[in-house]
């Protein structure tokens, strides 16, 4: 049987991965094992990340996470918070490449602040943002009057990123678009070369070359345009908020964080974890149920199930069902009850 590490963290964590495992359990048998990560680790054992929990991670076969952090460890010190944990969670399971699949359900239009002319027939964008390395984990000094972070990378994981937007793009629309800022930087010259060199070897593929502040323009204007975009760690991260609000609905979108085939993988929503709301029972569980699926497709290569998952949830939004933060006003359903609604379209 497989072994998922669950993760339900902080907030709104516990209360969407409850919803998601109820809707695995009904798609398949699962071994789960819960895992503290972020405020809620701290809290137990004053430390984002022990080594103990990422051991026990470790030792599963895929990690499903709700959201960490809130603003009760907002004033901790820099390697004591949520996020730390988060960023040495991503190292520790070397998931090196992050998959932000960005896609406008034909039933939530009009939710987008784009323009009807501007979606057209849908986007359909997938992410692939290189994860643990680039300026998030370069050398860096911090003092009160000068400080700076670096941003370094090798050929050998521009390489192997795009090994991940190559397969992915070849299963889709074949067309990569590489996001740097190879006018001012090294490392971007750098990425450029070794993204060139790369696509050599395979001219099924599309490659074509933005640099960032292009790209944010781009995505906006023309989003059509776009199949797979492979960038580095920080401009990945800029451009996925960017792409998942002109979804209209950032508590929609799941997210994939990767290594080697055949490796552990983790997976969690986009959104944060809405400490505004948590406890209440109102969070749309719809992301980390998405991000559920995203887990039977890539790692445990259930496609099936994945794609009945992912069915349920269109099915139920195009009945008009929606939780608060889709816009369902006076008649929204409660995460339970969304919960209920994916269930019996399952059935
Ligand atoms: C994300 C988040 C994280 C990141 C933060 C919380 C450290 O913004 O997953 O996109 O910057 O990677
Ligand atoms: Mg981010």
């Amino acid at each position: 049987m497989k072994k998922i590490a669950l993760i339900p963290g902080d907030g709104i964590g516990p209360e969407i991965i409850e919803a998601a495992v109820r809707v695995l359990d009904a798609v398949g048998r699962f071994e789960y094992v819960t895992c503290y990560a972020g405020g809620s680790a701290i809290d137990r054992f004053d430390d984002p990340l022990p080594e103990t929990e990422l051991e026990k991670m470790k030792a599963c076969d895929a990690v499903l996470m709700g959201a960490l952090g809130g603003p009760k460890w907002d004033n901790l010190p820099g390697g004591k918070r949520p996020e730390a944990g988060l960023l040495r969670l991503r190292k520790g399971l070397n998931v090196f490449a992050n998959l932000r699949p960005v896609k406008i359900y034909p039933a939530l239009k009009e939710a987008s602040p784009l323009k009807n002319s501007v979606i057209g027939d849908g986007i359909d964008i997938m992410i692939v943002r290189e994860l643990i390395g680039g300026i998030y984990f370069g050398r860096r000094q911090e003092g009160d009057e000068v400080a700076y972070d670096t941003l370094e990378y090798s050929a050998d994981e521009v390489r192997r990123i795009n090994e991940v937007a190559c397969r992915l793009a070849g299963m889709r629309r074949g067309v990569v678009t590489s996001v740097d800022k190879a006018n001012v930087l090294a490392s971007s010259r750098l990425w450029r070369k070794a993204t060139v060199a790369f696509y050599e070897n395979h001219p099924e593929i599309t490659l074509n070359h933005l640099y960032v502040d292009n790209a944010a323009m781009q995505l906006v204007v023309n989003p059509r345009q776009f199949d797979v975009i492979v960038t580095g760690n920080m401009f990945g991260d800029i451009l996925s908020d960017e792409a998942s609000v002109i979804t209209g609905s950032i508590g929609m979108l799941p997210s994939a964080s990767v290594g080697y085939p055949g490796e552990i993988a983790l997976y969690e929503p986009i959104h944060g974890s809405a400490p505004d709301i948590a406890g209440k029972g109102i969070a749309n569980p719809i992301a980390t149920i998405l991000s559920a699926a995203l887990m039977l497709r890539f790692s445990f290569d259930m496609n099936d199930e994945a794609d009945r998952i992912e069915a349920a949830v269109e099915a139920v939004l195009n009945k008009g069902l929606r939780t608060a933060d889709l816009g369902g006003g006076e008649a929204s359903l409660k995460t339970a009850e969304m919960t209920e609604a994916i269930l019996s379209e399952l059935k």
